[in-house]
Formats: structure tokens, sequence, C-alpha cells
């Protein structure tokens, strides 16, 4: 194919004759000139058509091209300072390649339903495109933070014998003469098990629960990165989460914070204020602040969407909840030798009411321990042997933990609903497009 100029570059071509390709965004006419929104997937530039610099059969296909249909533009650069773009193109040829009338999605309100139907359209409106980009920075920034700091990606497998996160969210999968697997809710025994090849590893890839929830923060498949450290503590595992969250927001808003403000109407003063140090609490404390607030809570129950809320909504910046009762957490938990009422876990909760968006802590180490932990938990014995050899040969003190991906997505990107955070979104409800 002949060559073509992408938007995003377009600077660079100033005064130049540009064959540009892309689909119609929109159109306004005003008799002689039609103004053209082209879109290339790296921006949008306004083709203005003006009826006495083209023949008449390409004034009038530039006046009956369709929404969404796919152009090719040739014309001349030139500079228009009342563009956010900066630049416009004067038309000298134009072709639909194709495109029909009646495309779904039009430049009104529809309702969330409807454009969670036409999701492989809807992907690309200027706000879905925000969001791809930032999720796109988001996740090479997790990986950017891990790869600088002597991290190895281990990937964990999918397909697995038996629960990390409690039996209750487990997709079933028939498994041949085996029986039954399970798709994967995290890849931390795993990640654990690398920790002790590697020293520092981490585990990044899609998780899957049978989350009978339909809330703002719940997926059925969500994207989770679980670093896991050989000799880190508690204490540790709290500092590279602190560490770790400020790096990935200053990232994104050194490369977006136009898309964020403009595009996404971001507040994004209130994502300058993730910066060291995080508030943190133990649950304790915090069940305590949150009755002080008049809500009914008490200590030993879980914090559910509504107290993470009213939790979070207190600090300006993340914060790190520690010390939860060891009775509501997973199996794997260390509880606090000072207090084995409490486990060595931490919560991290993002501002503005955005809630959970980290979980993890300190491992059980001890052979026994565990041993014990996962026969109370009345955990297949068999399956977790393997788990338990790491307590044998070699066990050290280990943290580590998982940050959502879409939850993340959602915070930054000040999104209502996880559904927006991810291309084409699992729940309960939904497995189509
Ligand atoms: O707190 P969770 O369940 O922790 C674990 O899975 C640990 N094994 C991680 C570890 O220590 N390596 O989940 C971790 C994070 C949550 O904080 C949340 O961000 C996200 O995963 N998450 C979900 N995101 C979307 N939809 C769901 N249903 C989610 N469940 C958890
Ligand atoms: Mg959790």
């Amino acid at each position: 194919m002949e060559k073509h100029v992408y938007v995003s570059d377009i600077a660079t071509h100033e005064g130049e004759e540009v064959l540009l390709r892309g689909w119609l965004y929109g159109k306004r006419s005003s008799g002689k000139l039609h103004f053209l929104q082209v879109r290339d997937g790296t921006g949008i530039i306004q083709c203005i058509v003006s009826k006495k610099d083209v023949p008449e059969a390409v004034f009038a296909a530039a006046a009956g091209v369709p929404q969404e249909a796919a152009v090719e533009v040739r014309g001349k650069v030139a500079k228009d300072p009342r563009s956010p773009l900066g630049f416009e193109l004067h038309v000298n040829d134009f072709r639909v390649v194709q495109g029909e009338q009646g495309y779904p999605i039009q430049p009104k309100e529809h309702g969330v339903g409807f454009l969670q139907e036409q999701r492989h359209l809807w992907l690309r409106s200027a706000r879905q495109r925000a969001i791809l980009a930032v999720r796109h920075t988001i996740i090479k920034a997790i990986r950017d933070y891990f790869d600088e700091r002597g991290y190895t990606l281990v990937d964990s497998p999918i397909l697995t014998p038996a629960a990390c996160e409690g039996t209750s969210t487990l997709f079933e999968v028939p498994y041949f003469d085996l029986g039954k697997a399970y798709l994967t809710q995290s890849g931390q025994l795993y990640g654990e098990a690398a920790a002790m090849a590697v020293g520092k590893a981490y585990v990044f890839g899609p998780t899957f629960r049978a989350e009978k929830s339909k809330t703002r923060r719940h997926l059925t498949e969500f994207w989770m990165v679980e670093p896991e450290v050989a000799w880190m503590d508690l204490e540790g595992a709290m500092d590279l989460a602190e560490d770790f969250l400020v790096e990935i927001v200053r990232r994104v808003l050194q490369k977006h914070e136009r898309e964020l403000g403009s595009v996404l109407e971001r507040d994004v003063a209130a994502l300058q204020n993730v910066q060291k140090p995080f508030p943190r609490i133990t649950y304790t404390e915090a069940i305590e602040s949150i009755q002080k607030t008049g809500h009914a809570v008490r200590w030993g129950d879980d914090l559910g969407g509504d107290e993470e809320t009213i939790l979070c909504k207190q600090f300006d910046r993340p914060v790190m909840v520690h010390r939860y009762p060891a009775e509501m957490k997973a199996f794997y938990f260390k509880k606090d030798p000072k207090d084995p009422k409490v486990a060595l876990g931490v919560d991290v909760l993002a501002p503005e009411g955005y809630g959970e968006i980290i979980g993890g802590g300190q491992r059980e180490d001890d052979y026994a321990t565990l041993k014990a932990a996962i026969e109370q938990h009345k955990l297949p014995a068999e399956a977790f042997s393997w788990y338990l050899d790491l307590r044998k040969f070699g066990s050290v003190p280990h943290s580590g933990f998982g940050l959502g991906v879409e939850r993340t997505v959602s915070w930054i990107c000040g999104l209502h609903h996880v559904r927006e955070t991810i291309p084409f979104p699992r729940m309960m409800e939904r497995l189509t497009p």
C-alpha cells in the first residue's frame, strides 16, 4: 500500500501534501464547505473540503460520507492555531473506502446497556480511546517499575487444581481424566515458588472470579499484577506498594495530563496529591474511625464497599489498612506474633471513594502452622503439598501483594464503574460482545 501519514505525526508535515487514512468521526457542512473530522486512532484532524478545490464527485462523496466510514484523504497540512491539534488538512482528494449508513452510536446520550452491547464500536469514541491509552500506560508503567528494579516476570498457570482466595468464587473447567480444574483467582502461590527461585518475582496476567456481586468494582475476569519478594516483611510490602503507586500515577500524569483533563474530565489535582508517605492505619483504627461517622460496623466485620468508601474519603491520597482479623483472611497469611488475632495483611484503598485496589501482606512461612491453616480451611491437602514444600526447603519470610489493573484504571481515569476500564468486560450478566 502507498505510505500514509498518521495524525500524531502531522506537525512534521506542515505545508506538505499527505495521504491520511482513517474513519469519519464527525461532519459539519456550510454550503460550499464540508468540515470532516477524521480520526485514525492516533488523533483527530479537521479536513476541509472546499467546492472550489475538488471535482464535483469528490465534493458529493464528502457530503454523503456515513459516520465511521473508512476514508482516504489527500490534502495539504496547514497550521490552525484554533484546533486542539494545531493543524488542519486542506483537501484535494477524498475517497470513501467502505461504510454504510446507520452507525448505531449517535452523538447523543445513549444508555449504558446499549453502549455495552455496542462495545466493539463504542471503543472508537474519544473517551473510550483515552481510557484504552491510559490503561496501556498503566500496564507499561507496572512492567517498567518491576523490570527496572531487578524483578523477574514469572507467568503463573491459568488452569489450576485448587483455590487461592477461598472456594466461593471458583470457575470450574472439566479437565480430561483428572476431573476438574479451576480458572486461577490469583497467581500468588506460584509467585511464592518463583520468589524462592529468583528472589524478586512478579506475576502478571488475567485472573477469574465467579463473583456474584453486581457492583461497580467487580468483574469476573480482571488483570492483576502480583509482586512477591523473598526476605520481605509486611512493612517492606507496604513500602513497595506506596512507592509503586506513586510511580504509576506519576507516569500517567506525565503522559496523559491532557486526556485526563479535557477528554475524561478528571480532577488532575487529586492525582497530583498521590505522594509519599501514605497514611498507614490498623484495621482496628479503621473500624473506630468508621464508627465515629455513625456508620454501624463492628470489629470482625469485613470492610465492604460502603465502609471502604467512608474510610478512603477521609484521606487525600491512598490509605493503607493493615492487620485485619485473621479469621476473615485467606489461609496463607502470617499471623502477627504480637497479636495472633490479626493477620499481617494490608489493603490499599484509593481515595475519592474508589476503595481497595491492592491486597496483600506477609505469608506464613512455618511448615506446621501453614499445614494446620490448610486443614482448618478444609482445603485439599494433595493440591497444596507442593506449596508446603516451599516451607520445608529453605523457607524464608516473604511478602507480596496484588494490584487490580481495572480498579486502578477506574480510579486514575475517574470512572464510576470498572466496566469501562477493560476493552471487553466480563461480568455476571455480560459475556458479549
Ligand atoms: O485482595 P485480593 O483478593 O488479593 C489476592 O488475590 C492476593 N492473592 C494478591 C497477592 O497478595 N498476591 O485481590 C487483589 C486485588 C484487589 O485489591 C482488587 O484490586 C483486585 O485484585 N480485584 C478485583 N478487581 C476487579 N474485579 C474483581 N472481582 C476483583 N477482585 C479483586
Ligand atoms: Mg482483597
